[in-house]
This record gives structure tokens, sequence and C-alpha cells, in this order.
């Protein structure tokens, strides 16, 4: 495979790398959707929003508004090739100020890199646990007293963020970032796999009915309209759009790709993750007595209970962790993206050194989420944790705000003959009625729909 991944190449030798090829442009884009959406936040979010009725709902917002809006993204990114603002800045009438989109996006970045670094933290620091075998048990009691003891000592918390940040940025300086991608196309299948059997495993429990039936029979009286926009903020954060990251791929994506038919095969791969994901844990809450509403902690607990039935558990559950923060690597260098690429094309600054200014701003940003379940856990801001906090406003607000405007700017300011033109490859692909079909939803349904949610949702209206 002959990929030319643009992240880590000084610009000075290549004036835009891209994606050489059309698998790595699908492997690319599956690694930024896959990781910790699939198998910390969307199990837990499920089980602490009532199950089947929320991946209903999550479900919909994918379909109807999350693919429309990836299929968006990332055609302004190719259209320009160039970083969000500056695409928003050269696609947009003058002096609309539709940049203030990349901006936004770039802060959200930070926002969600904050706590996203936290939790590959924990990641990281399962391995080791793991390795150890002391948390390989099916006995909520233990498996909660380890997550526990993790995220209640500051120094813990912080050094292993700490050291997801400098294994992060060593990858982005060292320019290995085509090394990492490639290793991840390699190892995403055994996750996939190592988690088809946690599924089989799962589904042998006594009480994996259960499971099944909260994961998939909905009770609709549990969705209620804060229900619906943390679903919603999901369906963002899962398909990594709303903030430009979707936007930055695309402007590396080759002019013969065929974006709608990429965006449909991330978003049901992704899907799938997601599923067995879930298929893997519910089953285990049930028989084992864990708390389906136990939060952020609900990955960190389960699992281990569902390993300690399998034979060769222990090692199979390091294999996991290593695998899954593979899997978080690959998204969170995709999340990094945004700022780097801004960073080092609107302010002029070497790549290396926009990196090591990110990491650096994440170093502090990140503290006030490392510490939100020790040092700071009694500051909190209108009732949440600084981990929390950053978690629902990004996912709740920035994301889905960013889709509205994205929308909007497609829909009304762009306009139909432009999306249609760079939908079809410039006329090379006929797909005339699907633009028309997006585009109709681009222009009045994703906007209209994202806002009602997203205001009842908050309780404003
Ligand atoms: N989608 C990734 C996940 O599920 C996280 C992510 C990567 C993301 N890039 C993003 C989320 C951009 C929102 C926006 O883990």
């Amino acid at each position: 495979m002959n990929e030319k991944s643009p992240m880590g190449q000084p610009a000075a030798e290549l004036p835009r790398a891209g994606f050489s090829s059309g698998f790595g442009v699908l492997a690319a884009t599956l690694g930024s959707a896959v990781g910790l959406g699939n198998i910390w936040k969307f199990p837990y979010l499920t089980g602490a929003n009532g199950g089947a009725g929320f991946l209903l709902v999550y479900l919909l917002a994918t379909l109807v508004i999350g693919l429309p809006v990836m299929m968006a993204e990332i055609l302004l990114g190719r259209e320009a090739k160039a970083n969000p603002i500056s695409t928003l800045q050269a696609l947009a009438p003058k002096r609309q100020p539709w940049w203030l989109i990349g901006v936004a996006g770039m802060l959200g970045a930070f926002l969600i890199l904050s706590f996203y670094s936290e939790v590959v933290a924990w990641v990281f620091a399962y391995v080791f646990k793991a390795l150890r075998g002391s948390i390989l048990s099916s006995d909520p009691r233990v498996t909660e007293a380890a997550f526990n003891a993790l995220i209640s000592d500051p120094l813990q918390s912080l050094l292993w963020q700490w050291g997801v940040l400098v294994f992060i940025g060593g990858i982005l300086v060292l320019g290995v970032t085509k090394g990492i991608e490639a290793l991840t196309k390699k190892l995403m299948p055994i996750l996939f796999l190592l988690l088809l059997l946690l599924c089989a495993f799962s589904l042998s429990l006594d009480k994996a009915a259960e499971g099944l039936a909260f994961l998939f029979k909905p009770d609709f009286s549990k969705i209620s309209a804060s229900v619906a926009l943390t679903a919603m903020g999901l369906a963002f954060f899962k398909l990594s759009i709303g903030m430009g990251t979707m936007m930055t791929y695309g402007s590396y994506f080759r002019d013969d790709q065929n974006i709608p038919v990429t965006a449909f095969r991330v978003m049901c791969a992704d899907l799938c993750v997601s599923m067995l994901a879930g298929i893997a844990i519910f089953p285990a809450v049930f028989t084992f007595g864990f708390a389906p509403a136990a939060g952020p902690a609900l990955v960190f607990i389960t699992i281990p209970a569902v390993f300690s039935q399998i034979p060769m558990g222990q090692g199979l559950m390091v294999v996991f962790f290593v695998l899954t923060a593979v899997a978080a690597t690959g998204a969170m260098l995709s999340l990094m993206e945004v700022p780097v690429v801004i960073l080092h094309e609107r302010l002029g600054l070497p790549r290396t050194r926009a990196t090591l200014l990110t990491i650096l701003l994440l170093v502090f940003l990140g503290a006030g989420c490392a510490l939100s379940n020790s040092a700071l856990a009694d500051f909190k801001v209108l009732g949440m944790t600084l981990f929390d906090l950053s978690d629902f406003v990004s996912s709740n607000i920035i994301l889905p705000a960013g889709g509205i405007f994205l929308a909007v700017f497609v829909g009304w300011v762009w306009g139909m003959d432009k999306f249609r033109l760079a939908l079809s490859n410039h006329g090379q692909l006929h797909n005339e009625k699907l633009a028309r079909a997006v585009f109709f939803v681009l222009r009045y349904v994703s906007p209209v729909l994202i806002l009602v949610v997203m205001l009842k949702g908050l309780n404003l209206i």
C-alpha cells in the first residue's frame, strides 16, 4: 500500500500531502471515528440513559443528521484543500464570518482532548493493571474498587495523562504518524475479533437475555428531551463531525474518492464496533449485578468481569486494553490534527512547534479533567465536575452547533449547484438524486432538527 499520510511530514517538502489510495482514505477516516467513543462512551451513555430507547434515537440521529453532515464536511474540506478556517474563508462570500466555525472547532478540539486524554490515560493504566491480574474478577466490589483507586489518586491521574500526551506528542513530532496509522489498520481487525469473542462469552452468561432486552427493547417513556440531546451529541462525537476533523481529513481526500460511499461505510463500520461493545457489556452488567447507569466507569468495571469468565482471560484482557489504546490513539491523533494544522497553516508555526504548543496547552487544560475525581471533585460548574462539563459542552453544544452552521452554510450559502458538482466529483459520478436528497436534508431538515433537539434538551424552550 502506498499511502502518503499528511501528518507529521514537513510542509516544505510536500506542498500538501494527501491520501493516495481509496482504501487509505477509508482506513484513516475510520481510524478517526472508531475510538473511545465506541468502547467507552457509547456503552456508558446507553446504560445511563435507559438502554434501547436511547439507542434508537442515536441511530436516527446518526442516519438523518450525522451522515449528511459528515458528507458535507468532507466535501468542503476536499473542495478547498485547506484547514477548516481557510476552507470556510475560501468557500464563503467575502466578509462573511463563516470561518468562525473553524475557530470554534479548534476550541472544541481542545475541550474534547482535555477529557479524552484522561480516559486514554485510564486505558493505558489498565494495560498495566491487567498485566498484574488484580482486576480480573466478576465481583463488582473488586473491579469498582480498582477503578476508584485509580481515578481518586491525583498523582496517578495526572502522571498517566502526561504519559499519554508525551506519547501522542512523540508520535507527531517524530513524524511516525504514517507508521502508527499503518499499525492501527492492521490491529483494528484483531480488536474486532476480540470484541466478537467477548460477545460470544457474554451471550452465554446467565442473564444475557436481560442485557439484550435492555439494549434492544425500547422503553419509550425513558426518551426525554435531554436523553435525545445526549444521543444526538453522541452521534456527532462518534462520527468526529461538527468541529472540523472531517473537514481536515477531507482536505487530504483524492478528487476521485466517492465521498457518499466512504461516509456510509465509515458510519456502518463505526456502528458495528459500538454495537459489539454494547453486546459484550450489558449481559455482564445484569449477570454480575453492576449498575447499568454506573457512568464513565462502566467499561472499566464490567470488562474485567467478562474476561474473568474466559479461559486465558488475563492475557486476552491485556490484548483488549492494548488494542483499545491503539484505537484511542488513532482518534486522538485526528483530534490533534485540527489545532496543529491551524496553528501551522494560519500562524505559520512549524509543525513540530505547533504540536508542542498544543501538547503544552493540553497539559494545563487537561489537568482540570484529570483531577475531577480527586483534588477537584468538589469544584463544580453548573453542578458538573470539569471532566463532565468538558464532555457535556463539547458533545451537546459545540458539535451540534457546528453541525447547524455547517448545514446552513452548505444549504443556504454554498448552494445546490456547487454541492452537486462537488458530490459527483465534478460530473464523474452519477449521483444526482442522492445529491438532491442530501442537499434537501442539509438545507431544511438538519438545522431545524438539531436546533430543536438542542434547545429542548437544554431546557431553553
Ligand atoms: N470519534 C472519536 C471516538 O469515537 C473521537 C473523535 C475523534 C472526535 N475526532 C473527533 C469527536 C472530532 C468529535 C470531533 O472516539
